[in-house]
């Protein structure tokens, strides 16, 4: 069925990391508010020679070495961000320039807001079809940090910056099965243009979304494979809210622990956090070869995607 095997994943995070104590520095907060209503603890920030740029291309190296194909072997790259380090060359650029890739092969960025590495994955897999290569590079990377006001603690407290990569190979016999959707209408959720303007968010508007968007994603994904929740082995959400996927939990009637979360750690990484989570996954040996999993992105735009792929 021409499906996506995942080869290889990596992670990148900044060295800086600020508790919840740290943002008293910045807004009127506290630990006992960011982590009640929405289970963040910490969140790493860029510091001084850190950029988008420089997680994507050192997730994207680990990525390449923990798949053990050559380089010769990438047929195309696709950065998912909405924090880009520069408007041109993209991000994808950067990242096929440092690791020497193939000049024959299309390396372009997508905007999807936190959706974004979902409908990177689905892109990068009709890249593969069209050009009959055998695998694809598909990046989540985002300094959230730099579209942030700092005086605004509705959204400073949330969000934080990292890079996640993964490779995926076409595969005429794994399974996949992708969804997505977009409401153009619903602007509830918007950045400024290019770092003039700070992210503004309608908090619970987003948060009512997401609760009513990750169990329909993953009802859609069953009907369309004939799968029950039971032959899922993990549901990897996009981390924006811990209440968020308690909800969702919740609605869809399944054991919490099928649902992985990071988020106490890293915060909302935006297109960054369904590929950290596959990533510190895979190392830590929570994810194993032949399992299925549910991959749910939502975010500004507003957008949606979910993913049923065998790792
Ligand atoms: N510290 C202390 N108080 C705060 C903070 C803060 N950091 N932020 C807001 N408050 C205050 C508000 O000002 C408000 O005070 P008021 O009643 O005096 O006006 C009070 O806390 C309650 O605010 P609410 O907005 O009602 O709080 P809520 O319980 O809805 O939680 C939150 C807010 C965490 C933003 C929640 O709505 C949420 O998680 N929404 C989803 C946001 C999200 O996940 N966005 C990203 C997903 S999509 C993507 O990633 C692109």
């Amino acid at each position: 069925m021409n499906g996506l095997k995942l080869l290889g994943t990596g992670y990148a995070l900044p060295t800086r990391v600020l508790d919840n104590d740290a943002m008293t520095a910045y807004v009127e907060t506290s630990d006992e508010w960011i982590t009640t209503r929405t289970g963040i603890r910490q969140r790493h920030f860029c510091g001084e020679g850190e950029s988008t740029t420089t997680l994507a291309i050192e997730a994207a190296r680990k990525a390449l070495d923990d798949s053990g194909l050559d380089k010769s072997e990438i047929g195309c790259v696709i950065v998912a961000t909405s924090s880009g380090e520069y408007v041109m060359p993209s991000t994808a650029c950067l990242v096929h320039k440092a690791l020497a890739l193939r000049e024959d092969i299309p390396v372009f960025d997508l905007g999807a807001a936190c959706a974004g590495f979902l409908y990177a994955v689905d892109a990068a897999r009709a890249m593969l079809l069209a050009h009959g290569s055998r695998a694809a590079l598909v990046i989540g990377a985002e300094q959230m940090s730099q579209l942030l006001d700092m005086a605004d603690r509705n959204t400073c407290v949330l969000f934080g910056d990292a890079a996640g990569a993964a490779v995926f190979a076409l595969d005429e016999d794994a399974e996949y099965a992708y969804v997505c959707g977009t409401r153009g209408d619903m602007a509830i959720q918007v950045g400024g243009p290019r770092r003039t303007l700070p992210m503004t968010m309608e908090g619970q508007n987003v948060f009512r979304f997401a609760v009513s968007t990750i169990p329909s994603t993953v009802d859609e994904l069953l009907e369309k494979t004939g799968k029950t929740l039971d032959e899922v082995d993990w549901v990897i959400c996009h981390q924006a809210n811990q209440r968020i996927i308690d909800a969702s939990v919740r609605r869809l009637g399944v054991p919490a622990e099928k649902f992985y979360k990071n988020l106490d750690r890293y915060a909302n990484t935006s297109a960054a956090s369904i590929p950290l989570a596959l990533a510190e996954m895979k190392e830590s040996g929570k994810l194993t070869s032949g399992q299925r999993v549910i991959l749910v992105g939502f975010g500004g735009g507003l957008t949606w995607a979910g993913v049923m792929l065998r790792v």
